[in-house]
């Protein structure tokens, strides 16, 4: 029996931060090492357009992105792994799958209904800053699942009702012209929390708060150090539950230092002493990846030509898949 196809893709919109790691990059390479499904992963870059549209960060983040894959231990071997603009059939199945998407469901999608509240709280155009990449968003990544006949997704909550978009495209597709695209289901990691950034809120570039995955030790110390905390004094008990720095020592501990550490909250332990344990787990955890992923950078033609690579693999699926669909619906 073939074996059933896992796909997830990272818009590159910035540089990569704890969070995207622990909550993306990190679930989607356990996934990799499971040798019983193919895993397809790709840097959805055309998704980061209708945000990044500036030619040299455009580049640098797609780069950053597929550095962060590599050096992390993505390995192209065992997974095809390319560049979303690389495989132009992507674009051609969006096409087709347009015309079989009702504006309404668009309409409805989170990201764009969001735009749209705040446009009209703040008594602007309701569509004032949607472009329509932004309003089609969810049938390019439609197209991106559905042209591999993908069986899982893997995701964050944020992406799921795209995932589900998805299947509703290719329900519409097989009830209009025959069976021919499989239904994806998404994944998600409910185990995987929602990484706090140095202020306590979600760690996210649009808040400013990120700890930058990658950043040189000297760096990650500060920023350790500028994680806020309340002002239990040292000596009191301390609760896990809710703490920022416990949340992050957790994904780089080990288990036994994890349950150490846990003990010494219930004793009393000082958020100075809890900062530099954080800093020690997760600089020894990244100081190998980090090196690395500074390695690829500094040689881009190696990713270059890794990406080229995956896209050529990519591409030979991909124009099978659009050469039945092509032929079903008449062309
Ligand atoms: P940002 O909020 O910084 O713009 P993205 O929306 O580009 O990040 O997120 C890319 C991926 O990383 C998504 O799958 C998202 O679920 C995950 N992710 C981002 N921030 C966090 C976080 N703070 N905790 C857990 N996962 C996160
Ligand atoms: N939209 C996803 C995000 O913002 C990235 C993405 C694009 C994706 N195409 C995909 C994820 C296909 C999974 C499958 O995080």
């Amino acid at each position: 029996m073939e074996k059933p196809t896992v796909l997830t893709g990272i818009k590159p919109t910035g540089h990569p931060h704890l969070g995207n790691y622990i909550g993306a990059i990190k679930p989607a390479l356990e996934m990799a090492e499971d040798s019983s499904s193919q895993g397809i992963y790709f840097i959805a870059d055309y998704h980061a357009l209708n945000s990044v549209q500036d030619p040299q960060k455009y580049k640098e983040y797609t780069y950053e992105i597929a550095a962060a894959w590599l050096s992390l231990g993505l390995d192209p071997e065992k997974v095809v792994f390319y560049r979303q603009s690389d495989v132009p059939e992507i674009l051609e199945l969006h096409w087709i799958l347009s015309c079989l998407t009702p504006k309404g469901l668009m309409n409805r999608a989170h990201a764009y209904k969001a735009k749209v509240e705040e446009n009209n709280q703040e008594g602007n155009d309701p569509d004032a800053g949607v472009n329509m990449g932004l309003f089609t968003y969810p049938i390019l990544m439609a197209a991106d699942i559905l042209l591999f006949n993908s069986n899982k997704v893997p995701v964050g909550k944020d992406q799921v009702q795209h995932v589900e978009i998805a299947r509703d495209i290719a329900e519409n597709f097989n009830r209009t012209f025959g069976d021919a695209i499989k239904l994806p289901e998404y994944v998600i990691e409910e185990e995987t929390a929602v990484i706090p950034g140095l202020d306590g809120r979600k760690m996210s570039k649009s808040y400013g708060n990120t700890i930058p995955l990658f950043a040189e030790e000297k760096a990650l110390k500060k920023l350790v150090n500028k994680i806020v905390t309340d002002s239990t004094p040292p000596e009191e008990p301390k609760d896990v539950k809710g703490s920022s720095l416990f949340t992050l020592y957790k994904e780089f501990a080990t288990k036994e230092e994890m349950e150490a550490m846990r003990e010494k909250y219930e004793i009393g332990i000082g958020w100075g002493q809890v900062k530099k344990e954080v800093f020690e787990v997760m600089n020894r955890e990244l100081s190998e990846p980090r090196r690395k992923y500074y390695d690829f950078l500094n040689n881009k033609e190696e990713i270059d030509k890794i990406l080229a690579k995956g896209a050529e693999q990519a591409r030979q699926t991909a124009a099978a898949q659009l050469k039945r669909i092509k032929e079903m619906i008449g062309c």
